[in-house]
């Protein structure tokens, strides 16, 4: 007689991408550098694969044309993920993980968004081996990428690696008739020359936002004239939504919570008549209106800021106080819905905490409607 033949056990796409994805991880934090490489490549297997769109921060970026599914008028939603000064892993393996259950958040996101912006401080100290490093995680995510740069990104080696990996930081793309403008807002004033610093000396000082002998962040001349060329190839009614990682506003110097040529940057902006501004580096809910234009930043993967003693900005619904027994405390991820105007309702996913969703009507109101529920505990 025969025995009824088992079925045989069919793994979903979904299963066996988390299964390979999962094995990748849990190798990274341990793998000497050959076997690394060997898993990365194996990791771009998997992508390629699936036939998953891949990061735009891998090839050169590229102007897009409108989106195919009708342009104007259309609300989208894109993630984001910010501030995971990875170490190298033999050095810490928490600002990793932090990174990864990030990616695993975003990935989880049902539908998925349009594309994923990457905040800027991937590195801690703006090592080959960190940005390497992170660039392989990211590689992980399903949705393209969209990727800024952060001080401790650059100040090693100047930025060299991380266009290697990225291409250049001030570029602009065009999504469902919103134009968004990525630049590099953490240009400093040569102050290693003079004082003979090596290479290393100059990032630990950017490193260290209070130590007052680096210059404050800009965005300088050079990106203010493209900046400008940029937009006058748009229509002042297009919205406009601009990625940078200082805020473009001068909220408290001494911690360089703050954009020496905020005010220049501003000025060129205004000519759009719906501006918002996403920004990293903050490390914390922050919300700010100038004006016309809107001010959002970002949470970290590897920990949160305490609040600027002076200055905070009166639109900004402030986190608690993160438990500093939990290291996840005060950090997350979050996402951001685009309405057609280009204003946006934000949602910060504190992984410790109930999601905070900062709506457009309460940005459109001054405050007056949709204020999210205030913390229960005190601020910083
Ligand atoms: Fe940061
Ligand atoms: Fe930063």
């Amino acid at each position: 007689m025969d025995r009824p033949k088992k079925m045989p056990h069919v793994k979903s796409v979904e299963t066996k991408y988390m299964e390979e994805r999962d094995s990748l991880m849990r190798g990274l934090a341990q793998l000497d550098r050959r076997a690394f490489m060997k898993v990365s490549a194996a990791a771009a297997g998997i992508i390629a694969a699936k036939g998953l769109v891949p990061p735009h921060s891998f090839t050169p970026v590229k102007v897009e044309a409108q989106d195919a599914r009708g342009g104007k008028g259309e609300s989208f939603r894109f993630a984001y993920i910010s501030d995971s000064h990875l170490y190298d892993r033999t050095l810490n393996d928490r600002f990793i993980n932090a990174l990864m259950r990030a990616v695993d958040d975003v990935n989880a996101m049902d539908p998925q968004p349009d594309f994923v912006l990457y905040g800027g401080d991937l590195a801690q100290l703006g090592a080959a081996t960190e940005l390497d490093l992170g660039a392989q995680i990211l590689k992980n995510l399903k949705a393209p990428m969209r990727i800024m740069v952060g001080e401790h990104d650059w100040y090693l080696d100047m930025g060299e690696k991380w266009r290697d990996l990225f291409g250049e930081p001030t570029y602009s793309f065009d999504h469902k008739g919103v134009h968004f403008v990525t630049i590099n807002s953490v240009v400093e004033k040569d102050f290693w020359t003079a004082r003979k610093l090596t290479p290393k000396e100059r990032m630990l000082t950017v490193a260290g936002l209070d130590n007052g002998v680096q210059s404050p962040f800009s965005v300088g001349e050079e990106q203010r004239a493209w900046l400008k060329a940029d937009l006058a190839k748009v229509s002042p009614k297009t919205p406009t939504i601009v990625f940078s990682h200082s805020p473009l506003y001068k909220l408290y110097k001494p911690w360089n919570f703050w954009t020496d040529d905020a005010d220049e940057v501003q000025a060129i902006l205004k000519r759009q008549q719906s501006v918002t501004v996403i920004h990293g580096h903050t490390h914390q809910l922050l919300t700010n209106r100038i004006g016309n234009m809107h001010f959002h930043g970002m949470l970290s993967t590897a920990w949160p800021w305490p609040y600027a003693p002076e200055g905070l900005p009166e639109m900004t619904i402030q986190m608690a106080r993160p438990d500093p027994f939990n290291p996840n405390d005060g950090c997350g991820d979050g996402s951001m819905l685009v309405h057609p105007d280009g204003l946006i309702d934000k949602v910060y996913n504190l992984w410790n905490r109930n999601p905070i969703t900062i709506k457009k009507t309460y940005m459109t109101s001054r405050g007056a409607k949709d204020k999210p529920q205030a913390p229960t505990r005190a601020s910083y």
